[in-house]
């Protein structure tokens, strides 16, 4: 029988995304393991989630090193430790170096609020309420060394309303992370989902656009 992947997920705050994928691990112990937590701050309140499941945590507080690429050596050789099959970043809040990413190129995942290529970077929902859009979201992607911008998984959509603020879109988009990256780290763990040539492949097949997480939803996969 095939083993469960070993995955790490990387934070920096709440890890709300983190307990989503805590939750759907246990109901799927066979296809993935979470063999570590790692966040740059000491106070995130997902090291606690990780401890509450028994999960290793380790903190890498990035005020302690010298340079960006220094953090990003250790935390690479902390990660190189342990058997890594697919790293996750979920919420964790710091650009990675072109060094960093390349290592890892193909193994690791980002959550990203918004539908990309809109509103890379920061106060995504902001900038959605700001230019008048009509529906927002979140992208899952292959990190690549440009920020935000590696080949997008899967997309998820909400809609926009005109009583929506920045906190009632946020919840939106979050509630549609929670069912989003569980499933995306799935696909990984049982060799559905795969990175190529710079593509992210889909059951042996290029996606052409990103999978859509409400049309999965009415047509589960
Ligand atoms: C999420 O909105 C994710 O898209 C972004 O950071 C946030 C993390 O939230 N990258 P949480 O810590 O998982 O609650």
């Amino acid at each position: 029988m095939k083993q469960p992947i070993q995955i790490a997920i990387l934070i920096s705050g709440s890890g709300s995304n983190l307990q989503a994928i805590i939750d759907h691990q246990k109901q799927h112990p066979q296809d993935y393991e979470i063999a570590l937590v790692i966040s740059n701050k000491a106070d995130a309140y997902g090291l606690i989630r990780a401890q509450n499941s028994c999960i290793p945590t380790e903190v890498i507080d990035h005020t302690l090193f010298k340079s960006r690429e220094s953090f990003d050596q250790t935390l690479q050789q902390t990660i190189d430790k342990r058997q890594i099959d697919l790293i996750v970043l979920a919420g964790f809040m710091r650009i990675l170096t072109p060094q960093f990413t390349q290592h890892f190129l193909g193994k690791m995942i980002n959550i990203h609020p918004s539908l990309l290529p809109k509103y890379t970077g920061l106060n995504t929902h902001q900038r959605a309420l700001e230019a008048g859009d009509t529906e927002h979201g979140l992208s899952i992607h292959f990190v690549t060394p440009e920020l935000d911008s590696g080949p997008v998984i899967l997309q998820a959509k909400v809609p926009v309303t005109p009583q929506d603020t920045e906190k009632s879109l946020k919840a939106k988009v979050h509630q549609q992370e929670h069912q989003a990256y569980p499933k995306v780290i799935e696909w990984f763990a049982v060799g559905k989902l795969s990175f190529q040539d710079n593509q992210a492949w889909f059951e042996q097949t290029p996606l052409s656009k990103p999978q859509q997480l409400n049309a999965l939803n009415d047509h589960p996969i």
